[in-house]
């Protein structure tokens, strides 16, 4: 690991933050209050975003990585548009700066890939913002299930058009989140890809229903988009011995279990916590950090869910049956 970005337990690790928009500004908010830790500045080159949010927060505001990167910080977090990850992760990972890169890691494989063997050549931690996987609904589930012959899962994602809209569809701003959680819940890879997209509104697929099989034999089922007018976000899992589903939004999660051969079984909410997911995903990013051990979410697991992400986006589904009617859209009568 490099000198200059180990961080001894006794002095604060000195923290920044790239792009804060959206979800930069949480980050940042998030890093201003955790313990051990000091926000040293954020970069962003809207200057009134930037200032607005190092004002509220206390630190300096920069506009780019380069000038965050002066200031000698030991961890930075990376939440400019996806398409300048890669960049901006390897101009950290070059002064052996740590990173915590926004999902999806970058805008293809091979610019995640790039960033991994970067992180690894210097010796500094990589981790990922899979965010849902630290959802305490998200672990409800998987502590559910643990143990548990899985048999599939349906995951619902759906909502409205983000008010800005970035240059990818919903397979990779969503439906990468929900891969990723597949590969998770059951550990193991998805093996077959079955995807059906279409472009209702936007130029890139804004509805895509995804189905998946995983090496050991789950089958799987992503359904979203961005037509919903309001939003959703629902995982179901049958397993052999249990049916259960969460929402991960109201952190509801209900499991029914016992099922008797007269068709009754047994049904019980499970006890959920209130952690705010973004600030257990920092906490686990800062741990790795001054610990030296593997992250939460890997480059590798991230780059992975990506590829998938990818693939659904370049196979293309097989007509078994000629069309004999094509029929409206609209139906009538
Ligand atoms: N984990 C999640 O649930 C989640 C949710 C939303 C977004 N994201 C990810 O976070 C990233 C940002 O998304 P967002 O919705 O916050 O976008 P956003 O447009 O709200 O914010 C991006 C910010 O980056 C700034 N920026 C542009 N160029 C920059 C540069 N060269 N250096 C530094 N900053 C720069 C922009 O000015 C803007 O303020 C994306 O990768 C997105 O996929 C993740």
């Amino acid at each position: 690991m490099m000198q200059s970005a180990i961080a001894s337990a006794e002095r604060p690790l000195r923290v920044g933050v790239v792009g804060v928009g959206v979800m930069g500004s949480n980050h940042a908010r998030v890093f201003a209050g955790l313990p051990g830790t000091e926000l040293i500045g954020v970069a962003d080159p809207d200057r009134k975003q930037a200032e607005f949010v190092a004002r509220t927060l206390g630190c300096v505001a920069v506009s780019d990585v380069g000038e965050l990167l002066d200031r000698d910080v030991d961890a930075i977090t990376i939440a400019a548009p996806t398409h300048l990850h890669r960049d901006i992760a390897l101009s950290c990972i070059a002064r052996g700066v740590h990173v915590l890169v926004e999902k999806p890691i970058a805008s293809s494989v091979e610019e995640g890939r790039e960033i991994i063997g970067a992180a690894r050549r210097a010796g500094v931690t990589l981790m990922v913002g899979h965010v849902e996987r630290f959802n305490p609904a998200v672990e409800a589930i998987k502590d559910a299930i643990r143990g548990e012959d899985i048999l599939s899962i349906a995951i619902t994602r759906v909502g409205p058009f983000p008010p800005r809209m970035s240059n990818v569809g919903v397979v990779i701003d969503l439906a990468v989140h929900d891969i990723d959680l597949i590969r998770w819940f059951t550990d193991s890879d998805i093996i077959e890809v079955q995807p059906q997209l279409s472009s209702a509104v936007a130029e890139r697929e804004d509805i895509a229903l995804l189905q998946f099989r995983t090496a050991s034999g789950v089958l799987a089922h992503i359904n979203t988009n961005w037509l919903t007018p309001f939003k959703a976000r629902n995982v179901t899992v049958a397993t052999r011995g249990k049916y259960v589903t969460g929402d991960l939004l109201t952190r509801q999660v209900t499991e029914c279990f016992g099922f008797q051969p007269d068709g009754s079984y047994s049904m019980r909410h499970l006890s959920v916590g209130h952690a705010e997911p973004l600030r257990s995903e920092m906490l686990a990013f800062l741990r790795a950090v001054r610990s030296g051990v593997a992250p939460a979410v890997t480059g590798e697991e991230a780059v992975a869910s990506l590829e998938i992400a990818t693939r659904c986006l370049s196979s293309r589904p097989t007509a078994v049956v000629p069309a004999q009617r094509k029929g409206p859209r609209a139906v009538v009568g």
